[in-house]
Protein backbone atom coordinates (compact mmCIF):
# COMPACT_ATOMS: atom_id res chain seq x y z
CA UNK A 1 0.00 0.00 0.00
CA UNK A 2 1.51 3.17 -0.93
CA UNK A 3 2.05 5.72 2.08
CA UNK A 4 -0.37 8.32 -0.04
CA UNK A 5 -3.09 5.47 0.31
CA UNK A 6 -1.84 5.08 4.07
CA UNK A 7 -2.40 8.02 5.12
CA UNK A 8 -5.98 8.59 3.73
CA UNK A 9 -7.00 5.30 5.39
CA UNK A 10 -5.70 6.82 8.78
CA UNK A 11 -7.27 10.10 8.36
CA UNK A 12 -10.30 8.32 7.29
CA UNK A 13 -10.03 6.38 10.62
CA UNK A 14 -9.59 9.32 12.43
CA UNK A 15 -6.27 9.25 13.24
CA UNK A 16 -4.20 11.21 11.05
CA UNK A 17 -3.92 14.06 13.22
CA UNK A 18 -1.66 12.04 15.80
CA UNK A 19 0.13 10.19 13.19
CA UNK A 20 0.81 12.97 11.19
CA UNK A 21 4.17 13.87 12.72
CA UNK A 22 5.63 10.55 12.70
CA UNK A 23 4.94 10.18 9.08
CA UNK A 24 6.59 13.50 8.31
CA UNK A 25 9.76 12.54 10.58
CA UNK A 26 10.07 8.99 8.63
CA UNK A 27 9.75 10.98 5.24
CA UNK A 28 12.75 13.54 6.88
CA UNK A 29 14.62 10.46 7.53
CA UNK A 30 14.29 9.18 3.73
CA UNK A 31 15.65 12.12 2.33
CA UNK A 32 18.49 12.32 4.35
CA UNK A 33 19.33 9.12 4.12
CA UNK A 34 19.21 9.91 0.25
CA UNK A 35 21.28 13.18 0.50
CA UNK A 36 24.08 10.50 2.22
CA UNK A 37 24.12 8.76 -0.09
CA UNK A 38 24.59 10.79 -2.81
CA UNK A 39 27.24 13.21 -1.01
CA UNK A 40 29.07 11.11 1.40
CA UNK A 41 28.62 7.65 1.23
CA UNK A 42 31.20 7.64 -1.51
CA UNK A 43 33.63 8.22 0.71
CA UNK A 44 32.36 6.99 4.12
CA UNK A 45 30.93 4.53 3.12
CA UNK A 46 27.11 3.30 3.34
CA UNK A 47 27.25 2.16 7.20
CA UNK A 48 29.58 5.25 8.02
CA UNK A 49 32.41 3.09 8.79
CA UNK A 50 35.16 5.56 6.48
CA UNK A 51 38.07 4.03 4.80
CA UNK A 52 41.05 2.68 6.32
CA UNK A 53 42.99 5.45 7.51
CA UNK A 54 42.04 7.87 4.03
CA UNK A 55 38.40 8.53 4.90
CA UNK A 56 37.58 8.56 8.72
CA UNK A 57 34.43 7.19 10.04
CA UNK A 58 31.11 8.22 11.02
CA UNK A 59 29.93 5.50 12.65
CA UNK A 60 30.97 6.04 16.55
CA UNK A 61 33.56 9.18 15.78
CA UNK A 62 33.86 11.01 18.60
CA UNK A 63 34.43 13.84 16.39
CA UNK A 64 31.04 14.33 15.93
CA UNK A 65 30.70 15.18 19.79
CA UNK A 66 34.02 16.88 20.43
CA UNK A 67 33.21 19.17 17.79
CA UNK A 68 29.13 19.87 16.98
CA UNK A 69 29.48 23.71 16.87
CA UNK A 70 31.60 22.80 13.90
CA UNK A 71 30.12 20.55 12.02
CA UNK A 72 27.48 22.62 9.55
CA UNK A 73 30.42 24.47 8.35
CA UNK A 74 32.47 21.08 7.65
CA UNK A 75 30.38 20.06 5.66
CA UNK A 76 29.28 23.16 3.57
CA UNK A 77 33.50 24.20 3.39
CA UNK A 78 34.85 20.82 3.82
CA UNK A 79 37.69 20.46 5.45
CA UNK A 80 41.73 19.44 5.30
CA UNK A 81 44.71 19.00 7.49
CA UNK A 82 45.17 16.79 9.99
CA UNK A 83 42.43 15.54 12.07
CA UNK A 84 41.39 13.24 14.83
CA UNK A 85 39.06 10.35 15.17
CA UNK A 86 39.05 7.66 17.69
CA UNK A 87 42.76 8.11 18.61
CA UNK A 88 43.68 7.58 14.89
CA UNK A 89 44.94 10.91 12.82
CA UNK A 90 43.71 11.81 9.29
CA UNK A 91 45.31 14.58 7.25
CA UNK A 92 43.28 14.34 3.97
CA UNK A 93 40.76 16.32 2.02
CA UNK A 94 37.59 16.74 2.30
CA UNK A 95 35.27 18.54 -0.59
CA UNK A 96 33.17 21.31 0.23
CA UNK A 97 29.37 20.43 -0.48
CA UNK A 98 29.15 24.28 -1.08
CA UNK A 99 25.38 25.76 -2.15
CA UNK A 100 24.62 22.05 -3.40
CA UNK A 101 23.00 21.32 0.26
CA UNK A 102 20.51 24.05 1.98
CA UNK A 103 20.63 24.53 5.52
CA UNK A 104 17.65 22.41 5.91
CA UNK A 105 19.15 19.78 3.75
CA UNK A 106 22.28 20.05 6.01
CA UNK A 107 20.16 19.97 8.91
CA UNK A 108 18.32 17.03 8.08
CA UNK A 109 21.40 15.45 7.17
CA UNK A 110 23.28 16.03 10.71
CA UNK A 111 20.70 14.38 12.01
CA UNK A 112 20.53 11.23 10.11
CA UNK A 113 24.00 10.88 11.08
CA UNK A 114 23.37 11.69 14.73
CA UNK A 115 21.20 8.87 15.05
CA UNK A 116 22.87 6.00 12.20
CA UNK A 117 24.84 3.42 12.61
CA UNK A 118 24.24 3.24 16.66
CA UNK A 119 25.03 6.74 17.00
CA UNK A 120 23.05 9.13 19.87
CA UNK A 121 24.07 12.36 18.62
CA UNK A 122 22.37 15.44 20.17
CA UNK A 123 20.08 16.19 17.39
CA UNK A 124 20.45 20.10 15.56
CA UNK A 125 17.83 22.40 14.98
CA UNK A 126 17.67 24.54 12.18
CA UNK A 127 18.08 27.87 13.89
CA UNK A 128 21.38 26.09 15.20
CA UNK A 129 22.70 25.08 11.85
CA UNK A 130 21.95 28.62 10.31
CA UNK A 131 23.55 29.97 13.05
CA UNK A 132 26.80 27.90 12.49
CA UNK A 133 26.35 28.76 8.97
CA UNK A 134 26.58 32.28 8.98
CA UNK A 135 29.64 32.43 11.30
CA UNK A 136 31.67 30.29 8.53
CA UNK A 137 30.04 33.10 6.14
CA UNK A 138 27.56 30.37 4.36
CA UNK A 139 24.21 30.53 5.36
CA UNK A 140 21.70 30.23 2.16
CA UNK A 141 19.39 32.24 4.79
CA UNK A 142 16.45 29.52 4.12
C1 LIG B 1 35.75 12.85 -1.40
C2 LIG B 1 35.53 12.12 -0.16
C3 LIG B 1 34.57 12.71 0.88
C4 LIG B 1 33.25 13.06 0.72
C5 LIG B 1 32.42 13.03 -0.55
C6 LIG B 1 32.79 13.48 2.03
N1 LIG B 1 33.79 13.39 2.94
FE1 LIG B 1 33.67 13.83 4.94
N2 LIG B 1 35.67 13.56 5.12
C7 LIG B 1 36.51 13.10 4.13
C8 LIG B 1 37.88 13.14 4.61
C9 LIG B 1 39.12 12.69 3.82
C10 LIG B 1 37.83 13.64 5.92
C11 LIG B 1 39.05 13.94 6.82
C12 LIG B 1 39.67 15.28 6.37
C13 LIG B 1 41.01 15.59 7.03
O1 LIG B 1 41.83 14.69 7.17
O2 LIG B 1 41.19 16.78 7.41
C14 LIG B 1 36.41 13.87 6.23
C15 LIG B 1 35.93 14.28 7.46
C16 LIG B 1 34.58 14.35 7.81
C17 LIG B 1 34.06 14.58 9.15
C18 LIG B 1 34.85 14.81 10.43
C19 LIG B 1 35.55 13.57 10.90
C20 LIG B 1 34.64 12.42 11.30
O3 LIG B 1 34.73 11.37 10.66
O4 LIG B 1 33.82 12.56 12.24
C21 LIG B 1 32.70 14.58 9.04
C22 LIG B 1 31.69 14.80 10.15
C23 LIG B 1 32.38 14.36 7.65
N3 LIG B 1 33.54 14.21 6.93
C24 LIG B 1 31.09 14.29 7.15
C25 LIG B 1 30.79 14.22 5.78
C26 LIG B 1 29.46 14.35 5.24
C27 LIG B 1 28.19 14.54 6.05
C28 LIG B 1 29.56 14.25 3.89
C29 LIG B 1 28.46 14.38 2.86
C30 LIG B 1 27.90 15.72 2.71
C31 LIG B 1 30.97 14.04 3.58
N4 LIG B 1 31.67 14.04 4.75
C32 LIG B 1 31.48 13.87 2.31
C33 LIG B 1 36.13 12.69 2.87
C34 LIG B 1 34.91 12.92 2.29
Amino acid sequence: MSWGRRLGVLAGAGLAVGLGASGCFTERQNESAKIYATHCANCHGTQGEGLQRLIPPLAGSDYLVKNRLALACLIRKGVQGPLTVNGVEFNQVMPPADSHLTDSQITNLLNFIQTSWGNQGEVFTIREVSEQLQGCGASDGE
